[in-house]
């Protein structure tokens, strides 16, 4: 028994403690009741995490990572321009180590490799790589696998194999290790747990709260990056796991096999049968909201293989997706064309919308082409992108009924890829879609009108928010709108009909409701539907109302 302050200025006692290790959060009890504040303005968005951008070591220098590499690519990401348009990840892939250990367990790194960078720094530091990428603006990531022997040990592509460079057996240390080298982000890799068959749910677990011991001493956060290759559904368990405010997870394999210059890889080309491919296994829509993402794996842009009709579909689909944006090419190398495909402004900002939700693939009028569209910030505004993956010029279209907007106003049309404006239109869009291309807009139209809903258990704090009697069929966006007055991110989980879905993280709000905007899969019960926010995190969430709004997106 302890007890929590449970909302400002309320001490809740009694909590009953419910340790899960497939949650890995606290549950309270429903004891606490209190008045919501009287608050008669609107409700804005909450800030929520957004997908991270940046660039990582993998695709293209595989396992031949060192300092003077990360070096070149930390500086490149800032004279290119890149840094400025939000990539700001400088993440070491595999073959940062071979696997040793000290007499306490602590991870050895080559004195070679990782040397010093100033006067005063000790070869053999890899706090020496993070500082010089901090000086530069940037955060720094590393890379890591949940099993014994991680990728390096069995899959080293440029090879030796290493055995032991996992973390399995050193969780708190490793994750320790990482946050006081200085690193921001970690990438936990699926291959050592995949070797000796766990259970992914169990270690990734372990590994968020390993994650968050850390954090609670230091205040140093650890982005957690997923990388299962959606092998066992992480969307169904990784957003929130353990209770953390934000991460990613892998949906699929990996797109490239490194193509590394000067080396035995280095005739190898991009598939791009699998960017589409891992684009499509990607769309989790669900799952995807308030801080968790669906990673669709690294950008291949820029790679042998690709061309500029390619690189502008891949970008395109990231950024609809609201995917990570992290660059697998090497960026010294990055032409103007390549790298303009990258910053583009509006593509960029469709993938760092602030309400973080994911595409949802609206129609496939038929056999490879595809219609895309996403909810974005502000009142009737939308992103759609129509996909061509034939060989010849296919018309596409899309309503405004479908995108949720009033059918009868005229809506503003700007391309994305043309930067220009495209036109006002009444009740849909169509446009010709160039062959293996893609055309990308902007809407901005009337908000379409939602029902709402509100909880019978309004004032109920803490424990369960139910909403029942929602009369909706498949996918749809839903508002809820709520107060979280607590200091941190409270995690709820959510059930539909019974039946668990996801986890949302509802952020601080302080005293004033804010929304947050997620997916809802609906059946289509006689009554109704059911939702039911339970709270995880036990510091206490008020759930006001829920909103089902216009459209299918
Ligand atoms: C896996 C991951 C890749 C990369 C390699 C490193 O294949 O999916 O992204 O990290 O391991 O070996």
């Amino acid at each position: 028994m302890r007890k929590l302050k449970f909302r400002r200025g309320v001490q809740v006692a009694g909590w009953l403690m419910v340790v899960s290790v497939l949650w890995g959060v606290t549950c309270s009890s429903a004891s606490a009741r209190k008045r919501l504040p009287n608050w008669k303005g609107e409700a804005g968005p909450a800030v929520i995490p957004l997908p991270p951008m940046g660039w990582s070591s993998w695709n293209s220098f595989s396992n031949t990572v060192d300092s003077k590499l990360i070096v070149q690519q930390a500086k490149a990401l800032v004279t290119t321009g890149l840094r400025a348009w939000g990539y700001q990840y400088v993440n070491i892939d595999e073959g940062w180590w071979q696997g040793r250990r000290d007499e306490q367990s602590d991870i050895v790194v080559d004195a070679k490799q990782w040397p010093a960078l100033r006067s005063n720094e000790r070869a053999g530091d890899m706090a020496n790589i993070v500082r010089y990428i901090h000086s530069l603006g940037l955060r720094a990531g590393i890379y890591t696998d949940v099993g014994k022997g991680g990728c390096s040990t069995w899959y080293p592509d440029l090879g030796p194999g290493w055995p032991g460079t996992g973390s399995e057996g050193h969780y708190d240390q490793d994750f320790q290790q990482f946050a006081q080298w200085g690193f921001d982000f970690v990438k936990v890799d699926w291959c050592g747990g995949f070797k000796e068959e766990l259970n992914p749910v169990v270690p990734y677990t372990e590994i968020a709260q390993a994650i968050r011991k850390p954090e609670a001493d230091t205040g140093h956060s650890l982005y957690y990056s997923i990388c299962d290759w959606g092998q066992d559904h992480p969307w169904t368990w990784a957003p929130g796991i353990g209770g953390v405010p934000a991460d990613i997870w892998r949906t699929s394999g990996d797109i490239a096999v490194p193509i590394v210059a000067h080396s035995t890889d280095s005739s190898r080309t991009i598939d791009f049968s699998k960017v589409l491919a891992n684009f499509t296994n990607g769309l989790h829509p669900e799952a995807q909201h308030t801080g968790y993402y669906n990673d669709l794996d690294m950008l291949v842009i820029g790679m042998p293989g690709m061309s500029q009709e390619r690189d502008r579909v891949h970008m395109s689909l990231w950024s609809i997706s609201g995917a990570p944006l992290i660059i697998g090419a090497d960026i010294t190398q990055l032409n103007k064309a390549t790298l303009a495909i990258l910053m583009n402004r509006d593509a960029i900002s469709v993938d760092q919308d602030p309400l973080g939700l994911q595409g949802v693939d609206l129609s496939r009028p038929e056999s490879g082409l595809e219609v895309v569209a996403k909810r974005l910030a502000g009142r009737g505004r939308r992103a759609v992108v129509f996909l061509n993956e034939t060989h010849s010029p296919a018309a596409m279209s899309v309503t405004w009924k479908a995108l949720g907007l009033q059918p009868s106003a005229s809506a503003e049309v700007w391309d994305v890829w043309s930067h220009r404006e495209a036109g006002a239109y009444n009740s849909s869009y169509s446009v010709t879609v160039p062959p293996e291309d893609v055309v990308m807009v902007l809407i901005k139209g009337t908000e379409g009108s939602g029902t709402r809903y509100d909880s019978p258990s309004l004032t109920d704090r803490g424990n369960k928010a139910t909403f029942a009697g929602v009369r909706s069929e498949g996918l749809h966006a839903v508002k809820v709108v709520y107060t979280n007055d607590s200091a941190g991110t409270s995690v709820a989980g959510l059930e539909v009909n019974g039946s668990f879905v996801t986890k949302v993280a509802f952020p601080s709000t302080g005293r004033h409701p804010e929304y947050v905007v997620i997916e809802v899969p609906f059946g289509l019960p006689a009554s109704g539907n059911t939702l039911t926010f339970t709270d995880l995190s036990g510091k206490g969430i008020a759930l006001r109302t829920v909103t089902v709004l216009a459209g299918r997106v």
